[in-house]
This record gives structure tokens, sequence and C-alpha cells, in this order.
């Protein structure tokens, strides 16, 4: 694993932006898989930037979204479709055609788990996939639990993670219960991983992940077993790391 120290959030956006670059300009033709939650979006705000300046072409970039909360429209502000649309999408010359998200509209979560996941493996896979990390550890949507859920399923979030959620809902009532997230062993089969980290909130969980035992009551653990991963984090977010 390698780990890249930034000095703050503006210096982590933009070393894993640049990271983020890299792949789009050695593949133009690359598969990203991205994102959402509160650590990413300055990220995408640097790439968007670079795009502007013309450093930068997505328009053969296809996409694929970790997850999506399961009843939340699309035109709803805290959909992920939204938020990918607001913070990337619709500010960089991807194709639309080409984003995917899992449809949280779908009701019958057998079947939409099921084209998610065969739209990844028709894509040829992951070539880079950006990942925060949710305090307990979660990575998508994936909560500690048992076992590694494996593919693309249905789960139900912990209070934890309704409680991290609600500050961009109106209450905790309006978070929804359930999510779609592309499973472990979809994470981990992706070529690359990008991890970002950053805020002292995280500086126990990331040093658990990392350097704790590998472990379904700590997903994001299983990532120490992929051999590609990066690790950005601000100083705060990476102060409990062993030196
Ligand atoms: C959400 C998302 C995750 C994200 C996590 C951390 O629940 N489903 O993909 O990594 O929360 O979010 P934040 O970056 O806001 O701490």
């Amino acid at each position: 694993m390698k780990i890249y120290k930034a000095t703050d959030y503006k210096d982590m956006s933009r070393k894993a932006a640049n990271i983020i670059s890299a792949q789009v300009i050695m593949k133009p033709d690359c598969v990203l898989g991205l994102a959402t939650g509160s650590t990413p979006i300055g990220t995408y705000q640097q790439l968007v930037e670079w795009y502007k300046k013309g450093d930068l072409d997505f328009s053969g970039v296809t996409t694929v979204n970790l997850d999506e909360y399961k009843g939340l429209p699309r035109t709803n502000d805290q959909s992920y479709y939204y938020f990918m649309h607001q913070n990337l999408f619709d500010r960089v010359n991807v194709n639309p055609e080409s984003t995917h998200l899992p449809d949280g509209m779908e009701p019958d979560s057998e079947k939409e788990c099921a084209r998610y996941e065969e739209l990844i493996h028709s894509l040829g896979g992951v070539d880079l996939q950006l990942l925060g990390l949710g305090h307990n550890g979660h990575i998508g949507f994936n909560e500690p639990g048992e076992v590694f859920e494996k593919e693309t399923h249905c789960v139900n979030l912990q209070e934890r993670t309704i409680e991290a959620n609600k500050r961009f809902f109106a209450s905790a009532d309006e978070v929804p219960r359930q999510a779609y997230t592309m499973g472990i062993k979809t994470i981990m089969q992706a070529k690359k991983i990008l991890v970002v980290v950053s805020g002292e909130d995280k500086a126990d969980i990331v040093a658990k992940a990392f350097f704790g035992p590998v472990t379904p009551a700590v997903p994001a653990s299983i990532l120490q077993m992929h051999n590609d991963v990066t690790l950005v984090g601000d100083e705060a977010a990476l102060s409990k790391i062993p030196q």
C-alpha cells in the first residue's frame, strides 16, 4: 500500500485528483469507480478545474458509482445521482450515457443488484476505484458484519451511518434505511484503489482499517489484501497510523 500524507484537505484533494488525472491521461477510455460523501468533493472540484483549463478530457471515460440510496428519486438532492451530477458529471465532458449508478427507484433489489453487477462485468471491470471511509469502517455502503458481502447487494444502513448522514437531510427520519451498494468482491476486483480520508474523526478508523486485523467487522480492512491501494489522507486523518 502506498500512503501519501497531505498537509490539509485541499492538499489531499489535489493529490487524489492527480492520481485520477494520471489514470484518465494514461487510459482515456478507462472505467472510473466513483464515490460520494463529503471527502471526495474537493477531489471532484479539482478535476473540474483542470478540465476547464483544458488539461483533462473525460469524453472517453465510463464511470460506475459505488452505491445509491434505495427509494430516493434522482431528483432528490440527497440522491447520489444528484450528487454526482452536481459535483462532476454536469461540469465536465463525460458522456452522460457512460455514467452509471445503481437505480435507487428499482424496488426489486435482486433484479437491480444483478443488473448492476452484470453492467460492471460488461464494462470489463473498474480501472481505478475511488473510496471514502465511513466512521465504522464501511466502504460504499458495506456495513460491518459477520461476513464480507461479495457482490452488489441491498443493505440495511446501520444507526451510526444514518446518524452520520442525517446532516444532509432535514432530519434523521428522512434518511433512507436501505441502499444498493457494490459488494466487497466487486470493489476488490478493481485494478487500482484510491482511498481518501480527511479529519481527526477518521484517525481511529484509518489506523484500524489499514493496520489492524482483516475482519468483516471493519469492512475496509479487506483492502490490506489488495495489491494496488493508495491511501491519501490529511495529517489529522493519518495521525494514528504507525510511523
Ligand atoms: C457514505 C457513503 C460512503 C462514504 C462514507 C463517508 O455513507 N456511502 O461511500 O465513503 O459515507 O462519508 P464522508 O466522506 O462524508 O465521511
